[in-house]
């Protein structure tokens, strides 16, 4: 627009030179630095499963980026921003065809609840996983101006949250492992889904992978009660035991939609 404006009195010729020359260096050179000094690059990978995960979103942006899906990530289950950081690293570079301009985090802050019924399983317990919200932020460093913290549990904070208006959704992953928490955030989710965004499970495995429990339980009953509406077409498996979905909206499957 601005390099438009500047270079509407030059003719084509010198115009093109420009362009060629100079504007398209400028830009990669700018969105070079602004990837290189303003995003955090200090995810251990070495940690189990997070090469996966690395992998997972690395193929999540180039969806996002071939298919111009623009719009903000979210993450529902954020402790020790493992994950978080993979998604700022990758899908939030700068210069992409894509836009994904802002990161919410959405977590107690307090670790996981007390689990009842079919969340009990040997590994949780109430409190587990608990990083608090200000050490959360540290680790974000330079990437912080571009993340928005939702502090409390799902069932309540949810309930009363709502996102700046004309707000969409990209992708939000899913990393909260009980049933009855997934519950909840896929229950928030319905009102933000859009044709073409990416809903991703971390924990799909957990509970021996068994169908009716966890994510995959709280899945099947959310996605069976709004069919009508929307269809969910599979997507990445996540090697380290998670699953995603591309959401179709039924009335948009087949048309000229572009985004
Ligand atoms: C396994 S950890 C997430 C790991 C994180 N994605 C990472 O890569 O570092 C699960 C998180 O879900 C949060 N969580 C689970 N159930 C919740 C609920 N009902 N409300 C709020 N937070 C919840 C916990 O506080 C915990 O931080």
């Amino acid at each position: 627009m601005m390099y438009k404006k500047i270079t509407k009195i030059l003719p084509k010729k010198l115009k093109d030179f420009i362009y060629k020359n100079f504007f398209l260096n400028f830009l990669y050179f700018s969105n070079y630095f602004r990837n290189k000094f303003l995003i955090t690059k200090n995810v251990d990978l070495s940690y189990f499963g997070h090469k996966s995960r690395q992998a997972f979103f690395e193929s999540c942006r180039y969806y996002l980026q071939y298919n111009r899906v623009n719009g903000i990530y979210t993450e529902f289950g954020c402790c020790e921003a493992n994950t978080f950081r993979i998604s700022l690293n990758t899908l939030g570079m700068y210069g992409k065809p894509h836009d994904i301009n802002h990161f919410y985090a959405f977590d107690s802050f307090e670790g996981m609840p007390e689990p009842k019924g079919i969340d009990k399983a040997l590994m949780w317990k109430k409190g587990i996983c608990r990083t608090a919200e200000e050490d959360f932020l540290k680790l974000l460093k330079k990437d912080r101006h571009r993340v928005t913290t939702v502090k409390g549990f799902y069932e309540k904070s949810l309930k009363n949250f709502k996102f700046p208006s004309a707000t969409k959704i990209a992708m939000a992953y899913v990393d909260c492992d009980y049933y009855s928490s997934t519950k909840a955030v896929l229950k928030f989710l319905e009102k933000y889904l859009s044709h073409g965004m990416i809903l991703a499970f971390d924990d799909w495995d957990c509970y021996f992978a068994d169908n009716k429990r966890g994510q995959r339980l709280a899945f099947s009953e959310w996605s069976n009660k709004i069919k009508s509406k929307y269809t969910f077409e599979q997507f990445r498996r996540i090697s380290a035991g998670g699953n995603s979905f591309i959401v179709h909206e039924n009335k948009k499957i087949g048309t000229d939609f572009e985004g």
